[in-house]
């Protein structure tokens, strides 16, 4: 680093060997792992750099081809994460293992250009900024290679995030940006591992952190396919609903709560067919019912929203007893709400609604205490 440039500066850092940390979340992009490399050195020739491969053990040997590379080149490094998955957790810890002066997140498939690189450390240089987002949706930058669909899914969420966090950042979906370290390691205890939106996250982390951002056209796909899926948007959503709601709930709610509704559609359908196989028994059949929604709910949570705490062997036997103890209080707490509510005001649908919302937050914050304990 041109040691003068920072000495300048009212903020400058420390002198690091390693100027600038390049942290890469992989999983499955063995393809793309060399080419990476070579562009990486063509664009940043003149910076101390390295990259670190933060790779969830991919199947297709990721890990393997990052580190015959790294043998050769010491500026290679490979995090290889075994009984992880998740791109937020990847790049955070990529990010805890630099000790450079700045970090940067970026994709491994080639989506996000890197020659854009340079122009972000310039920013960060100056002393004067923070964070250097990178951004497909203001002037001179753009995301033509979605398709039409992803493109307008992406759209409407980065609409419902600006609005709903007031955040000012035009791409806050985007998982290319640059970083003064130092910024980072304040705010790590305060990220959540869970997601794909880490810039997000990060820009939200922390008051007063001076943002600027650096437009690029996104490019396409070098090897392999996305590993965006449903899953990640209610992940999302849920990072959303804890940020709005100040962590107190947690982004998992959003599982939970979606899988209580499905319980309801399991309730309703296993019913239909009890009916018809004792039509004399509304009771039993309700019973049979319940029981199952119970279990599905039960054997969702413990494999999706509690999927980082899932339980096993006899541990899921009395984690299933428990749950149904707490889903029987919270029928009661259900129920007793909403007979109050009603005899209040006979609007049905609100004490309907009230006492399920109830109900759910109930058994979501017991069967978070006290089954897959996460607090
Ligand atoms: N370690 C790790 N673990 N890496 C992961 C995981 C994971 O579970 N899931 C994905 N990655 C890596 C991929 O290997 C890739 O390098 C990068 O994260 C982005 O994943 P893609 O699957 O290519 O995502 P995308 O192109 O569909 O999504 C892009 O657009 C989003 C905004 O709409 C990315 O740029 C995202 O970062 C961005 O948020
Ligand atoms: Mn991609």
């Amino acid at each position: 680093m041109p040691l003068s440039a920072v000495e300048k500066q009212p903020d400058a850092l420390p002198e690091h060997r390693v100027e600038l940390s390049v942290v890469i979340p992989t999983f499955k992009e063995r393809g793309n792992v060399a080419e990476l490399i070579a562009r990486l050195d063509r664009t940043l020739a003149g910076v101390d750099w390295e990259a670190v491969f933060v790779d969830d053990n991919s199947p297709d040997g990721t890990a393997d081809a990052v580190k015959a590379i790294a043998g050769r080149d010491p500026r290679i490094r490979c995090l290889r994460r075994v009984g992880r998955r998740g791109l937020a957790g990847a790049c955070i810890e990529g990010m805890l293992s630099s000790s450079a002066a700045y970090l940067a997140v970026m994709d491994a498939d080639l989506q996000h250009d890197e020659r854009i690189l340079p122009e972000m450390l310039a920013k960060l240089r100056t002393g004067e900024v923070d964070l250097v987002a990178a951004t497909r949706y203001v002037e001179g930058g753009s995301a033509k290679s979605f398709s039409e669909g992803r493109s307008k899914i992406s759209r409407v969420a980065t609409k419902l995030t600006q609005r709903a966090l007031g955040t000012s950042l035009s791409d806050p979906m985007s998982g290319f940006f640059m970083m003064r370290r130092d910024a980072f390691d304040a705010m790590a205890g305060r990220l959540s591992p869970v997601g794909f939106k880490i810039l997000l996250d990060i820009a939200t982390a922390s008051e007063g952190l001076r943002i600027a951002e650096q437009p690029y056209v996104f490019g396409e796909r070098h090897e392999g396919e996305s590993k965006f899926n449903v899953q990640i948007g209610l992940e999302f959503l849920g990072l959303l609903l804890a940020k709005l709601s100040n962590g107190l709930v947690e982004p998992r709610f959003i599982f939970f709560a979606v899988v209580g509704a499905l319980g309801i559609a399991v309730n309703l359908a296993v019913l239909n067919v009890a009916m018809l196989v004792w039509p004399v028994s509304f009771t039993l059949a309700k019973s049979v019912a319940t029981f199952f929604a119970m279990t599905s709910n039960f054997l969702l949570n413990n494999s999706l929203t509690y999927r980082d705490r899932r339980l096993r062997g006899w541990g899921m036997l009395t984690g299933f007893v428990g749950f149904c103890v707490i889903g029987a209080i919270g029928a009661v707490t259900d129920v007793g709400l909403a007979s109050q509510l009603y005899a209040e005001r006979e609007v049905w649908w609100v004490a309907g609604f009230a006492g399920a919302l109830m109900g759910v937050l109930w058994n979501y914050a017991m069967s978070s205490m006290f089954i897959w304990r996460t607090r």
